[in-house]
């Protein structure tokens, strides 16, 4: 796991846009995986801007979003395809046939979910997903206690979190209990993961993620498995972690050769 900490989330959401335009240079028909939420906002920003200035081409990209809410359909404003819409799809030149997220209107949940496994597998698995991380260490809408082998599936939010995203709605008891979220198994099978926490509520999750014990209890501690994650966190996110001068230091002697 890289841990890369930097003075705002402005810098760290430059570098995460970086990585994906590396990315999507290199493999014009990659897979990508996309979250919505506050965190990825100035990254998605970053990839409109370099697609309008310096011809960032998504025409061949295949995206899926890590989850939806059960129950809102794509024009509520507060669903995460009409999120995803107005912050990137509706900017650049991504294929509207290539772009996929969990259908939180179906009315056979479980059959979505299998077909949203078989069409991540069928596009050849996902080549770099990018992650938010709940106040709680979810990933995607992986709870607390969720299977860290699960695949995509409907999941009941907690409190917290209902509470957390009550800012994209009037209040908290409008945020719909129930979500369809890829699965933690689902998320491990991409082949390169950025995650991006930012704020100091993010602080207590960020240090069990990067230096806490692996526990279905913070999810996202399943990262500390995976071969290549990198955590790109603002000073306030890594406030509490204890090894931050390590990290540091790795930061500012890396080689050449692993700069981008
Ligand atoms: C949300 C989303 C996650 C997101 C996380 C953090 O509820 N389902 O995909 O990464 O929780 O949200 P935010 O970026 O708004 O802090």
């Amino acid at each position: 796991m890289e841990v890369l900490i930097f003075d705002k989330n402005e810098s760290a959401s430059l570098y995460a846009a970086k990585i994906f335009a590396k990315q999507i240079r290199e493999k014009p028909e990659a897979v990508i995986g996309l979250a919505t939420g506050s965190t990825p906002g100035l990254l998605y920003a970053e990839l409109r801007q370099q697609h309008e200035e310096k011809g960032l081409d998504f025409s061949g990209i295949t995206s899926f979003n890590l989850d939806e809410y059960v129950g809102l359909d794509s024009d509520h404003p507060s669903s995460y395809r009409y999120f995803m819409q107005q912050a990137l799809f509706d900017h650049v030149n991504i294929k509207s046939d290539r772009v996929h997220l969990p259908n939180g209107m179906s009315d056979d949940v479980p059959s979505t979910c299998v077909d949203y496994e078989k069409s991540i597998s069928a596009a050849g698995g996902i080549d770099l997903q990018v992650l938010g991380l709940g106040s709680d260490g979810h990933i995607g809408f992986n709870e607390p206690s969720s299977s860290l082998a699960s695949r995509t599936r409907i999941k009941t939010l907690t409190q917290e979190t209902r509470e957390d995203n009550a800012h994209f709605f009037n209040s908290a008891d409008e945020v719909p209990r129930h979500c369809i979220t890829m699965g933690i198994g689902t998320i491990m099978e991409a082949r390169q993961i950025v995650l991006l926490a930012f704020g100091k509520q993010k602080a207590a999750a960020v240090q069990q993620v990067v230096e806490g014990a692996m526990s279905a209890m913070w999810p996202a501690t399943i990262l500390q498995m995976h071969p290549s994650v990198v955590v790109l966190l603002d000073e306030a996110a890594a406030a509490s972690l204890e090894q931050k001068d390590y990290y540091r230091e790795v930061a500012d002697n890396k080689p050449d050769w692993q700069r981008i």
